[in-house]
């Protein structure tokens, strides 16, 4: 089984192919680079034993695009996490985003609607909920307009796939909407390289522990919750790129019961900013320095998932804890800041 990568050396997209390469499939990539190193291909190789095939394409290139399908008519499956993804970024530039996070999947579905049978797993976000009106979200929460031209492009990218589902009954798509990843592969091969300064909180506490950064900036702690800051649910990269694998295998095997599907994909329980300080003061034995300051301005306070559906339906669970997960971030860090 040969299944495409887009954006396959990002952060969830190198831990999703390196366990559909331990699963026996066999991986092709495509990355522009934009986000991401060559290098990556290394750790996967280094974890697998098996390089994947990987074309430098950037999926803008509606030739290139086209030229990559003509030469891979045998595709099983497409995984599509190529996109930009920084919110704030996404305010600044509204139409890179437009183009790059939609433009691109309508040429990737154009291409899949012309196949005799397209298995497609569309990587999409909690951002779609904005702030939820009850917790834990379910799937059936309403989509609220979104705050951010990059989630505005995950609200729209999820009805062009229903949309395009709707009238091509051979594409078969799953969205999986997760939370926010954090950590990386157990082997320390692979994991989050943020590029410049950190938007998450995660890469950005595990840099002040490191000493690249003096301090963490927590952007509020006057909100309604138990200690006042935010609470997100963080999901172990691993137990993320595993769901994609187990939902890839869902629609090849037919298992799926229509042909457009969302699944919440995390790990049922919310953490707060000082509580995922705490678990990464626990792992390290390190005292943090961190200084409470004003709200970020977008931010919702509560955002964590009913996984009841992956659960059951889909049938992941997660299962790394929010310590064991920032351990594997700490020791990440550690590693390539040594090298
Ligand atoms: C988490 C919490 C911050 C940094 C983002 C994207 C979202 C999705 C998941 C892709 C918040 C606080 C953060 C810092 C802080 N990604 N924080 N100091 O905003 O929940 O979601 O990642 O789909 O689209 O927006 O993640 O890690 O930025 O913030 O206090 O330096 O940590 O206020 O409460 P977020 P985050």
């Amino acid at each position: 089984m040969k299944i495409l990568v887009t954006g396959g050396l990002g952060f969830i997209g190198s831990h999703t192919s390196v366990e559909l390469q331990q699963k026996g499939y066999e991986v092709v990539i495509i990355d522009n680079c934009s986000n991401a190193s060559e290098e990556v291909l290394d750790g996967i190789t280094a974890i697998t034993g098996k390089k994947p095939l990987f074309e430098k394409i950037d999926l803008r290139n509606k030739e290139d695009v086209s030229d990559f399908f003509q030469r891979h008519s045998d595709l099983d499956g497409v995984i599509h996490f190529a996109a930009s993804k920084a919110v704030g970024e996404s305010v600044d530039k509204p139409l890179l985003y437009y183009e790059n996070n939609l433009g691109t999947l309508v040429y990737l579905l154009q291409h899949l609607s012309k196949q005799k049978k397209a298995h497609f797993i569309f990587s999409s976000s909690c951002t779609v909920y904005c702030q939820a009106d009850t917790m834990p979200i379910t799937e059936d929460a309403p989509v609220k307009p979104a705050e951010s031209p990059y989630g505005n492009t995950k609200q729209i990218g999820e009805e062009i796939i229903q949309d395009t589902c709707k009238v091509t009954p051979h594409l078969h798509a799953i969205s999986l909407r997760y939370f926010n990843p954090m950590g990386a592969h157990p082997s320390i091969e692979i994991g989050e390289l943020p590029t410049g300064v950190p938007q998450n909180l995660v890469p950005f506490i595990t840099q002040t522990g490191i000493g690249m950064r003096e301090k963490l900036s927590v952007f509020g702690d006057d909100y309604p919750t138990e200690d006042g800051t935010c609470i997100r649910e963080y999901i172990h990269v691993v137990d993320l790129a595993k769901a994609h694998v187990v939902a890839l295998k869902r629609l090849i095997e037919g298992k799926n019961e229509k042909n457009y599907e969302v699944f919440n994909v995390g790990t049922g329980t919310g953490s707060s900013v000082l509580e995922v300080i705490h678990s990464f003061e626990k792992v390290s034995g390190k005292k943090l320095n961190y200084q409470i300051v004003g709200r970020r301005q977008g931010d919702v306070i509560k955002a964590f998932a009913d996984t009841a559906k992956a659960n059951s339906t889909l049938g992941w669970k997660a299962q790394s804890t929010l310590d064991e997960a920032m351990l594997s971030a700490w020791q990440w860090e550690q590693k390539i800041r040594k090298d």
